[in-house]
Parts: C-alpha cells; structure tokens; sequence
C-alpha cells in the first residue's frame, strides 16, 4: 500500500514534467522564432523528453495499482530578451525539478518505501545530466554567443541532436 503522501508528490510530478515539455516548447518556439533551428531542435528533444519523464511517473503509478489523477498544465508565460535568458531559465527549471525529486525521494524514505526510492534513482542520475546539458550550454553560448560565425557553428551543432527514447522501461 502506498503512503498517500508519497502518491500525492508522484502524481504531481507528472504534472510537473508535462509542465517541463511544454516549457521546452516554448523555448523551442522562441529560437525558432529567431531564425535559430538548431536551438530550436535542441529543445523540442528536450520536450519530448519530458513527455516521457510524464509517462514514465503515469506508468509507474498505474503498475503499483493507483489510479492518477490528471491536473490542468499551467501556461508557459516567461518572457525573453535574448537567447542566454531561455538558457538560464532552463537551467534554472532543472535545479527546481532537481529539488522535486529530492522532495519525493526524501517522503519516500521517510516511510520505507523501497521499491519507490529504485524508481526514482534513474531520475536522480537523469537530473544530474539534465543540470550538466543546461550548464554546458550556457557555457557554449558564453564562449560563441557574441560571434556570429561562431552562433552558427554551435547552431548547427544543437540541430544533429536527435532523439531517443528513455533507459528506464517499465
Ligand atoms: Fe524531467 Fe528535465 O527533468
């Protein structure tokens, strides 16, 4: 039997990572705007990322007999100057969901709940390389950002990558 708790966060968090896609499709939405593809690509793989992180959370939740309750996705509504704040923003963004997961694993210990914890440690280590990908990015736009040959260059760079689907099944 799950802690009610510990259900209440799980639930939640699948609201969280829809909230988290349609966050990167905004960003997607604002490079692209901007005429910048590859930043552009970069973030709608980081959607669809999340929309997996979402699936995931559902899907566990529904394999340990709960029924989810879906709640309404909040509107992205940031708005940005320029590219490093979309940046900076999603840096940000990780470390809050970072501290979500915490949160969930911290309520999950409190009550032993074992099998819990397990599922939550690929997204502890998938947090760690979320924070690093955001990091190295405004590491990169901090290096090239201001040249436009350079912008170009690491553009097309952020449009090779392509997606894949998640090292968790469940
Ligand atoms: Fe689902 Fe970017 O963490």
């Amino acid at each position: 039997m799950m802690d009610q708790k510990v259900f209440e966060l799980l639930n939640q968090q699948i609201n969280k990572e829809f909230y988290s896609a349609y966050l990167y499709l905004d960003f997607s939405n604002y490079f692209n705007s901007k005429g910048l593809d590859g930043f552009a690509n970069w973030y709608m793989i980081q959607a669809q990322e999340e929309r997996d992180h979402a699936m995931l959370f559902y899907k566990y939740l529904q394999n340990e007999g709960k029924s989810v309750v879906l709640e309404a996705v909040p509107k992205p509504d940031k708005v940005f100057e320029n590219g490093m704040e979309v940046l900076k923003a999603g840096l940000e963004h990780e470390e809050y969901v970072t501290s979500l997961i915490n949160n969930i694993y911290s309520a999950a210990q409190e009550v032993r709940d074992y099998r819990t914890m397990q599922f939550l440690d690929w997204f502890v280590k998938e947090q760690g390389e979320e924070e690093t990908n955001a990091n190295g990015l405004i590491s990169k736009m901090e290096l090239f950002g201001s040249d436009p040959r350079s912008l170009y260059m690491l553009n097309q760079e952020l449009a090779a990558r392509t997606y894949s689907p998640p090292s968790l099944v469940l």
